[in-house]
């Protein structure tokens, strides 16, 4: 290669050639779930039609949020610039905020361009008070139930734990027709799911002071009801402990589960035209113990800019852009994401499609975030391995929720 084109690709990768129209030319990378491409894909096009010289770059090499959090941390422990956007869980804030590995927004995201955002977003996206990334979609968990077999059965929707384990063993018709279907994998989505549980009796992993808390009765009985549904009543298909958010999905859609723990994502594509189970589906919280009241993991993504990217201008462009409200709308229409912005739902056609947007409004603002701790992947990991090792019989929930909470101290550096 002779010296001009080396040039050429030097300065086209540090992102300093300049078209014709002045502007410079650009190609953004973001890693982002091969589950929703196509939606991104949309947006995509639709921002290089507004700035011509400008591309975007969509990796989607997994649906796991934990092997995505690995791929950009390899990256960014070695100061790679091939990120310059980061779409970020919001349990990664913490940990990618306290590396310096993203780009402050406070002067681009100012107090008054959050006030259209839900709060708890805009809460998970701040770090030590600065902001880093811009809320895209939000999530909290709930408890998806078929209608018409409910219905047939003069049942009401459970509220509670023994009610959802008895509709179960009722309802199902094994090996066509399941209880329950839940995140039971090891990873991300098991503690998530496990949380709800552990919140729906009470229990948590850190109380308020911030003393860990795991080994706790509380903990015992949640972890003892996921064992039950899937050791002891079987109300689980076998799969289920390899089962992630996707496989549920699948599953319930297909009409082989009764139940079903899911991201609210999950609903437009149940109500497609050709899914089976159009129109029998009902959503409601998620259950809790009796006395007790139900609680949804705060899930959800947003959009920041990588402190290695040699486009940080033109990755806030896209920021902009794709937070809007009508590219917000866009994704929910392609994908079944959940809008971030508050007047996305008091909108028309949306309410037209998800009449339930009111009450999952109400789900979102009153949802709670898992441990907000710089070292969240360690304390995570710890809890998937025993979770996980409990619901294939390898501990009992008594021995895992002690394990958890004797290696999260050792992790933590508290013992
Ligand atoms: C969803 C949630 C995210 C969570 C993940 C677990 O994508 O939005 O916060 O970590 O599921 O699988």
């Amino acid at each position: 290669m002779n010296w001009f084109f080396r040039a050429i690709i030097v300065l086209a990768s540090a992102g300093l050639i300049v078209g014709c129209t002045g502007e410079k030319e650009a190609t953004i990378t973001i890693l982002i779930s091969p589950d929703h491409i196509k939606g991104w894909k949309a947006i995509g096009e639709a921002f290089s039609k507004k700035y011509p010289n400008l591309k975007v770059n969509f990796e989607a090499p997994s649906s796991s949020t934990d092997d995505r959090q690995t791929k950009y941390t390899t990256c960014f422990l070695a100061e790679d610039a091939a990120y310059d956007l980061v779409y970020m869980d919001i349990i990664w804030v913490p940990k990618f905020a306290s590396k310096g590995w993203l780009e402050p927004l406070d002067d681009k995201f100012p107090e008054s361009a959050r006030a259209d955002f839900l709060p708890g977003d805009i809460e998970g996206s701040i770090y030590k008070g600065k902001i880093y990334r811009v809320p895209m979609q939000s999530d909290a968990g709930m408890l998806y139930f078929r209608k018409d077999l409910l219905e047939k059965a003069k049942l009401k929707p459970p509220q509670t734990f023994s009610e959802l384990m008895r509709a179960c063993t009722k309802l199902q018709k094994k090996p066509d027709l399941y209880g329950y279907v839940f995140q039971g994998k090891q990873y991300e989505g098991l503690v998530c799911n496990f949380l709800e549980i552990l919140w729906g009796y009470g229990g948590d992993v850190f109380d308020s002071d911030g003393k860990l808390v795991i080994n706790s009765p509380e903990a015992v009985k949640a972890l003892g009801w996921l064992v039950d549904a899937v050791r002891n009543y079987q109300v689980c298909p076998m799969g289920v402990t390899t089962y992630n958010e996707e496989e549920c999905h699948r599953t319930f859609q297909e009409g082989h589960a009764v139940f079903m723990r899911n991201w609210p994502y999950a609903w437009s594509m149940t109500q497609q035209e050709g899914s089976p189970v159009k129109g029998k589906v009902g959503i409601v919280p998620m259950v809790h113990a009796a006395g007790k009241k139900s609680a949804a993991t705060l899930g959800g993504w947003g959009i920041g800019i990588s402190k290695f990217s040699n486009n940080k201008k033109e990755a806030w462009k896209f920021i902009e852009f794709a937070t809007s409200a009508p590219i917000q709308k866009l994704l929910h229409e392609r994908e079944g994401l959940i809008p971030t912005r508050k007047s996305l739902f008091k909108d028309k056609d949306i309410l037209e499609k998800s009449p339930h947007y009111g009450k999952l409004y109400k789900v979102l603002l009153g949802a709670r975030p898992r441990p907000v701790h710089e070292r969240y992947t360690e304390i995570s990991d710890i809890m998937q391995k025993h979770l996980s090792a409990s619901l294939i019989g390898d501990e009992t929930p008594r021995q895992a929720a002690r394990l958890m909470a004797v290696e999260i101290e050792v992790a933590l550096g508290q013992k």
